[in-house]
């Protein structure tokens, strides 16, 4: 069977190796993809289409008879690329445009929670700049977390520790409009303590299948400072999520949020992102995501033994239950390798230097992100530019052998974390 890719990010080159290993599948494209995937070679190549021009994508689906589409990033979702596909009888992994409002509003999101009992901080909304400031002159717990109800890349979140930057904040959201219409409503919510800790389903309405639990690390500066990124690497599984908290992130968060979207006319499908806080050992959702997550899925997928093609089409298909769902023992991690200045302004078009020898390191798998081919040169065309990944016996192992990884490629500026997975060691 053909598949298609829709994304190009390390998330999507990631996906494009998993699925590429299946004997099943003849040919994987993705599109747009990134330098990565252009030079996968075998059955993987390109197509220059845009993630979220969906009529191009049902041409190029019906062109190349494409017989599974999977959708790595969230844009379009919302734009509805799974309903359109769906309409004409396609076979598509992702949830509806309906139901991708578990993570494009977080409106939607906080009253379906609170709904079905499901366990998150407590808030409030907001649709104009006076009410907002109301409620915080009158609130005398701080820090208080303020967020963007839309998509904001992962930007529309600060954590308030002080009236003072809230106040900052709510203007910033309600006059300044730096997130435009995505800031029409705003959630106030609870400051939740913990640590945080991601777990991923596969789905199909009904049935799920859970990937290794994994840990981001979204802060730019080694020991989680500076500013909030795309996620600058990640490590799996984390002992934060014990069995026990498994079980009940299980039984308190994906079940119940599966039914309750059944029952509310929104059956969910695709792949679920369970963004969770910790606090010994009691989860609590922070978020959900309506895809997988990036960097996290340059690790689960390595540690996914079974073939992730028969799962994504059982997903489609029925049968989730049934299908093989195995991980490999040990531990992945990933080191982002970011440009100089990301998350800020930065540069692109420096050169990149792999060196091949990088190809004979034992379980690391380089995913590329924000690259992109210019006949023999490999350039930097993004902030966060590739992900590092390696699988080992132990997460120390995995972890030594990403960095031996990070050490066998340059480019100028080049930045990443030196303490990714350190808090688990
Ligand atoms: P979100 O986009 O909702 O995942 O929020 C981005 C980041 O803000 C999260 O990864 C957390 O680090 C932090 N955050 C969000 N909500 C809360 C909360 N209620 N309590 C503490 N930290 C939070
Ligand atoms: N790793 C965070 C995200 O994918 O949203």
């Amino acid at each position: 069977m053909k598949v298609l890719i829709i994304g190009s990010g390390a998330r999507e080159h990631a996906m494009a190796w998993a699925v590429a290993r299946s004997s099943k599948v003849s040919t994987v494209l993705v599109a747009p993809g990134n330098g990565g995937t252009a030079t996968m070679g075998g059955k993987v190549r390109n197509v220059a289409v845009k993630a979220t021009d969906i009529d191009a994508l049902l041409d190029l689906v019906a062109r190349e008879s494409i017989g599974l589409t999977v959708v790595g990033p969230e844009q379009p979702l919302e734009a509805g690329v799974v309903n359109r596909f769906r309409e004409v009888g396609l076979k598509v992994v992702g949830p509806t445009a309906e139901a991708a409002r578990l993570e494009t509003s977080k409106v939607f999101a906080k009253e379906f929670m609170k709904r079905h009992d499901i366990p998150t901080a407590s808030y409030e909304v907001f649709r104009d700049h006076a009410s907002a400031r109301a409620w915080l002159e009158s609130c005398d717990s701080f820090p208080q977390v303020i967020k963007a109800s839309g998509l904001c890349a992962g930007k529309g979140v600060v954590v308030a520790m002080s009236r003072e930057e809230a106040l900052g904040a709510i203007h910033e959201f309600f006059e300044s409009r730096i997130f435009g219409e995505a800031a029409d409503e705003v959630v106030i919510e609870s400051f939740l303590a913990g640590q945080e800790a991601s777990v991923f389903a596969l789905t199909d309405g009904r049935d799920y299948r859970l990937f290794l639990s994994a840990q981001d690390h979204k802060r730019i500066g080694e020991g989680d400072t500076g500013k909030n990124t795309g996620g600058m690497g990640a490590y799996a599984p984390t002992p934060l999520v014990t069995p026990e908290v498994m079980q009940r992130v299980e039984e308190e968060v994906i079940r119940p949020t599966l039914a309750g979207m059944k029952a509310d006319g929104y059956s969910y499908t695709g792949f679920l992102y369970v963004g969770l806080m910790i606090d010994s050992g009691v989860p609590s959702v922070v978020e959900f995501n309506a895809r997988l997550g990036d960097p996290e899925t340059q690790v689960v997928l390595p540690m996914l033994r079974s073939d992730l093609f028969d799962a994504l089409l059982a997903s489609v298909d029925g049968g989730l239950d049934a299908v093989p769902f195995e991980m490999h023992d040990g531990a992945a991690a990933t080191v982002v390798m970011a440009s100089a200045g990301y998350p800020d302004a930065y540069e692109t078009g420096k050169a990149i230097t792999i060196d091949p020898a990088v190809n004979d390191l034992e379980g690391v798998l380089v995913f590329h992100a924000g690259t992109q081919r210019e006949g023999d040169a490999l350039l930097t065309s993004g902030g966060r530019v590739l992900s590092v990944s390696a699988r080992a016996g132990s997460l120390k192992e995995a972890l030594d052998r990403a960095y031996r990884g990070v050490a066998a490629i340059g480019f100028e500026g080049a930045y990443y974390r030196r303490d990714i997975g350190a808090k688990a060691l």
